[in-house]
């Protein structure tokens, strides 16, 4: 479904993809891994058509959206559902008017039915109670299961994209969000979630990436990236290694 060929991008003189090379399936539960700085995020965006390459061809369902018009970028976002890194409620909207928002943005529904849907989809990630707070009044976790309920609300993605959703939560909390992302992906629609933390994207990936200077510098399972030799990899992903009273902690 997403397929980068040779895309470099660089935010004026800073340099973040060199060469990007890679292709992923709609179906596919994917982790792109890299340390602060290397271009997970900016990888997401350019999905997304929200930044353009300055050079090679990156394709959604064989399209090339590298010249797209705005118009024809929408109908390509619509494919996908998008949680950003800091989860960007509307600070002065309500959880329900958070949620509905988009509804009343790109729907044609009645406010009914709007109120259903919202009923639902926060219901569906955990947080049916949630709907009169105000965002400050949500913990860390709440905030990131709202985000992920108004990513849903409007349309019907074919994939989830996910950047860093775990960060800053405690362990419960991600833990919650990352069985909420497994169940997501339940239906047969794959998702890629960009994160550091690699005890989070082993819970819930079956492929994982690797993003060093501007390449992608590992692409493979997880048996591989477990037992992967390269050094950078292995600084990474030396936290599992510290897991449970310093026993290696990889099943
Ligand atoms: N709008 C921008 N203008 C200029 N430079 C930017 C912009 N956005 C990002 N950058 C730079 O591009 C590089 C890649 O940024 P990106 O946000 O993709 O990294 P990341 O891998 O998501 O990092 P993190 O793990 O910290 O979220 C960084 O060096 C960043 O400072
Ligand atoms: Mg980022």
């Amino acid at each position: 479904m997403i397929t980068f060929e040779k895309v470099r991008f660089s935010y004026g003189e800073r340099h973040v993809l060199k060469d990007a090379s890679f292709s992923i399936g709609a179906g596919e539960r994917v982790a792109i891994l890299g340390g602060s700085g290397e271009g997970k995020t900016t990888i997401l965006r350019l999905i997304m058509g929200l930044l353009r390459p300055d050079s090679g061809r990156l394709s959604i369902d064989g399209e090339d959206i590298t010249q797209m018009s705005e118009a024809e970028l929408r109908r390509v976002r619509m494919k996908f559902s998008i949680v950003f890194q800091e989860g960007a409620l509307f600070d002065s909207l309500n959880v329900k008017e958070n949620v509905a928002f988009c509804l009343r943005e790109y729907t044609s529904m009645s406010e009914e039915e709007i109120e259903e849907k919202v009923k639902e989809l926060l219901t569906q990630v955990g947080v049916g109670e949630a709907l009169e707070l105000m965002p400050e009044e949500l913990s860390g976790g709440m905030h990131r299961r709202v985000a992920i309920a108004r990513s849903l609300a409007a349309f019907e993605p074919k994939m989830f994209l996910y950047d860093e959703p775990t960060t800053g939560l405690d362990p419960v909390n991600a833990d919650n969000i990352c069985n909420l992302i497994v169940e997501l992906s339940r239906s047969g629609r794959g998702f890629i979630i960009v994160t550091h933390k690699v005890i989070d994207a082993l819970k819930v990936a079956a492929r994982f990436m690797f993003l060093k200077n501007g390449e992608v510098l590992f692409d493979g399972g997880r048996e591989q990236l477990i037992r992967t030799t390269v050094p950078e990899i292995r600084t990474f992903i030396r936290e599992l290694e510290f897991k449970e009273e310093g026993k290696i902690c990889l099943s």
